[in-house]
């Protein structure tokens, strides 16, 4: 796995930090105005730090990085200022600003081994949230995977090593937990970024079991992995079709954390594991097929997420379940016409070898309902049509209503904006077979509504009275632009931080209480 930053809390003034640069905020403004947290370093530029920044171009705007030399003003000999927007009417800014500030300056001073934030971090209630957008932003921002380079880059600058956030009282007991807490987030998007960075090639379904097993072992998570014999036996139909054009069989891999106290809450998160998607002989146009060895993002969050609510020992059980295959043409793969018997014995008339997220999901979720969840949410790169309705950035949520809801704030909270979709009844109508149970997909292919039609086709498997989310996240769970923010190319963890906000939400909630 790529080491993610270290983290670290000061005290002590900025202006004196041996650290390899230093960042403070700056708002937008004519004149430009510092941020709180700046003010020592201010005093050592002796009242010309506003006017310097300003020759250099600063404004002030979100992701704007601005670095000088200090020449013996603070003991640190970069100064790096952030951009932050606006002033905000409150102590700090939005965390999400916080976030994206954090990460934009640590991809910046790449090359700096030791960095220093003097950011504004009040020293009240809001304190603790901007510790913890900080702290994720830095780690996030600082995240570049280069796991197949054989030598190192001539000139290449290194990822920042340590980053150090400046708070009032580096003692404090909610400051320490936060900052621990970030080192545990962080790290796991790592992981499920660098699962979704790996090449395919390299992770074929028996790999990919293999890889989350090890991961999920030393956190102590009980690991079960079906194996094709397994599955034939268990009469997962959706999953062994989808697996069977491939030379590298399919897996179901179940990982499940147990609390130490009594269990008042349950989740099941099931994950999308295709770990690569060809289309199958409904094949896909070659350009952009590089992108789908991201097809298994939905499996790495949850498996992430499940070794961190072990990690962060949250009060409330956590099983996670990965339906894993390979989805290719060949001599022996499924074909459109093939009926498949699901795991619930529902019989489904495949029209499109590449609507196979939906065929693996419903056997998964059918299989996590046995275990009595309270609450499943389910996470997949399942649609096109979620990219062409709500673009690369934000998510789609569709299911129980209030689940929905509790996602979508989740999401706020966390900067992994997932927006709830409906599930209209005339949908299912079309889904009608002549000689199944349902269509895989709407009859004539017709591409209206498309993410719905998902959503709609994961209900049938969902067990009657278990609230459910099916969260769509082909477009923002990789990132092919530029890097921006906290987000840099490949894989983005997308939603590993909203799905641990959620848990920590929910184990929060008293027996008998919430819905
Ligand atoms: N994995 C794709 C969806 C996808 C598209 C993810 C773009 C990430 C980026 C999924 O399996 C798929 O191929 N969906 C088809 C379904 C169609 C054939 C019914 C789609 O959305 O076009
Ligand atoms: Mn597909
Ligand atoms: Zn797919």
């Amino acid at each position: 796995m790529t080491k993610p930053l270290k983290l670290a809390l000061v005290d002590t003034d900025p202006a004196e930090l041996k650290v390899d640069a230093v960042v403070i905020g700056v708002h937008s403004g004519t004149p430009l105005l510092l941020a709180s947290g700046a003010e020592s370093v201010t005093a050592a530029f002796d009242g010309r730090l506003t006017e310097t920044l300003t020759l250099l171009g600063a404004t002030g705007t979100p992701g704007e990085v601005v670095k000088l030399a200090t020449l013996g003003t603070i003991t640190a000999p970069v100064l790096a200022a952030v951009g932050l927007g606006p002033e905000p009417a409150g102590a700090a800014p939005p965390a999400e600003t916080l976030r994206r500030a954090a990460g934009a300056a640590v991809r910046a001073l790449a090359g700096c081994a030791t960095v220093a934030l003097a950011l504004p971090v009040p020293d009240d209630d809001d304190g603790p949230a901007a510790l913890r957008a900080l702290a994720e932003g830095a780690v996030l921002g600082g995240y570049r995977f280069d796991g197949y380079k054989t030598k190192p880059q001539p000139g290449r600058r290194e990822p920042v090593g340590t980053v150090s956030v400046h708070v009032p009282d580096a003692r404090d007991r909610a400051a320490r937990a936060e900052l621990a807490r970030a080192g545990v987030v962080g790290a796991a998007v790592t992981r499920c970024r660098d699962w979704v960075n790996t090449a395919p090639n390299d992770l074929r379904p028996p790999a990919f079991a293999d890889t989350v097993a090890a991961a999920a072992a030393p956190a102590g998570l009980d690991v079960q992995v079906l194996d094709e014999k397994a599955l034939r036996a268990g009469g997962y139909g959706g999953i062994l079709a989808v697996g069977q054009g491939s030379a590298a069989p399919p897996r179901l891999v179940r990982l499940a954390y147990t609390p130490p106290g009594p269990v008042t809450r349950r989740v099941a998160l099931v994950g999308k594991g295709i770990t690569f998607d060809s289309g199958g002989l409904s094949i896909k146009p070659a350009q952009g097929m590089w992108e789908m060895k991201s097809d298994m993002a939905g499996a790495a969050a949850v498996a992430s997420t499940v070794i961190a609510a072990a990690e962060l020992k949250l009060p409330v059980a956590v099983t996670g379940y990965l339906p894993m295959a390979e989805n290719m043409p060949s001599g022996t793969s499924y074909r459109p016409g093939d009926v498949v018997t699901m795991y619930n014995g529902k019989r489904v008339e495949v029209l499109n070898t590449d609507a196979e997220g939906r065929l693996v999901l419903g056997d998964a979720i059918a299989r996590a309902c046995e275990d009595n969840p309270d609450y499943l949410l389910e996470v997949s790169t399942l649609t096109g049509g979620q990219v062409v309705a709500l673009g690369k950035r934000v998510a789609g949520v569709m299911g129980s209503e209030s689940l929905c809801q509790r996602v979508h704030q989740a999401g706020e909270a966390v900067g992994e904006p997932i927006w709830p979709m409906p599930l209209p009844e005339e949908v299912r109508t079309s889904m009608d077979s002549d000689v199944a149970d349902i269509l895989q997909i709407s009859a004539g292919m017709d591409r209206a509504g498309h993410m719905l039609q998902g959503g709609i086709f994961l209900r049938e498997f969902v067990a009657e009275g278990v609230p459910w989310a099916h969260i769509d996240i082909a477009g923002p769970s990789y990132h092919s632009g530029e890097p921006t923010g906290y987000l840099t190319k490949g894989g983005t963890g997308v939603p590993v931080r909203a799905l641990l906000h959620l848990l920590d939400e929910i184990a929060g909630e008293d027996r008998g209480g919430g819905q």
